[in-house]
């Protein structure tokens, strides 16, 4: 069913408001592949109809955003972010944390804002067993995982990944370390899925009740928002971050400006963030 312009622009709209998504006429394709199996399995008229029942339907809506939302990332997405993450971030904030006294010193809390299917939380849970191996135990971490789309949430926290998944980044030597068959699929160990949590969070709304972070991935989702919402975005972070905490980006984003906040930093050719 072929989209008209008028339907284009009250469902970019509708899905603008709820997600921060930009959509542009465009992408009018994109909206009709993504939500033609919506409006067939609904038994929907139109597109127009689709809209208008989303304005009085929870989950119709929810089932909207989900559709429209590109869950794209892999294990190791990029690889460099990981390097910096256990060569500088994590050697630096774990030096700081030391000079602290108490169990303040040995608790790190860290952020995937827009997690999609987990693969970034559970590269970042990887990526600190092998930095701390045994001593892991004597931190508390907690990574908590957050995106927009229910479906998201759900493979996040059941933790299981095809074959395809697994094979798109993640390091054959380390799979039988951090995950078991499950039978053609993989699941992460329990050791793993012990620091990690998940939830439906919307980065338009507020986030505060979160706590503070030393770390926050906030990576290839900022790139779908207009410049206003971006701006607003990297500065609610920027008040959730701990005064030694880092920031990541996605590599093709920049905070250049979006927000003076922050001070973009460099190691090795790998860019992150801090606090001004
Ligand atoms: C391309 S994925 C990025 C996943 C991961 N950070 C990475 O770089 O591999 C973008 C994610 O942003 C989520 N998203 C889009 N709008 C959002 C919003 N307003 N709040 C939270 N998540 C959102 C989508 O559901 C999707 O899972």
């Amino acid at each position: 069913m072929k989209i008209a312009p008028d339907e284009l622009q009250l469902l970019a709209g509708f899905v603008h408001d709820r997600s921060g998504i930009v959509l542009d006429s465009s992408k009018a394709y994109l909206l009709e592949s993504r939500l033609a199996p919506l409006v067939r399995e609904k038994n929907i008229a139109s597109y127009r109809d689709l809209y208008t029942h989303a304005l009085r339907d929870a989950e119709l809506a929810n089932r909207i955003i989900d559709a429209i939302s590109t869950n794209e990332t892999s294990f190791f997405r990029d690889q460099r972010p990981f390097e910096l993450l256990k060569f500088k971030i994590l050697p630096d904030i774990i030096d700081a944390l030391s000079s602290r006294p108490g169990p303040a010193g040995k608790s790190l809390n860290i952020w995937s804002a827009a997690c999609s299917t987990g693969q970034e939380v559970y590269t970042i849970a990887v990526t600190l067993h092998e930095l701390l191996g045994s001593a892991i135990s004597q931190y508390r971490i907690k990574i908590i995982g957050t995106d927009i789309a229910d479906s998201a949430i759900v493979q996040s926290s059941r933790g299981v990944y095809s074959q395809f998944e697994i094979g798109r980044g993640f390091p054959q030597n380390l799979l039988r370390k951090y995950f078991v068959a499950d039978g053609t699929n993989w699941r992460v160990r329990d050791e793993l899925r012990a620091m990690t949590f998940f939830r439906k969070i919307n980065l338009l709304e507020p986030f505060g009740s979160l706590g503070k972070f030393d770390i926050v991935f906030c990576r290839n989702v900022a790139i779908y928002f207009s410049q206003p919402n971006r701006k607003s975005l990297f500065e609610r972070i920027a008040a959730q971050l701990n005064p030694h905490g880092a920031l990541i980006i996605g590599s093709t984003e920049s905070l250049f400006g979006v927000t003076d906040r922050y001070l973009r930093r460099e190691y090795h050719n790998s860019v992150f963030y801090s606090l001004k």
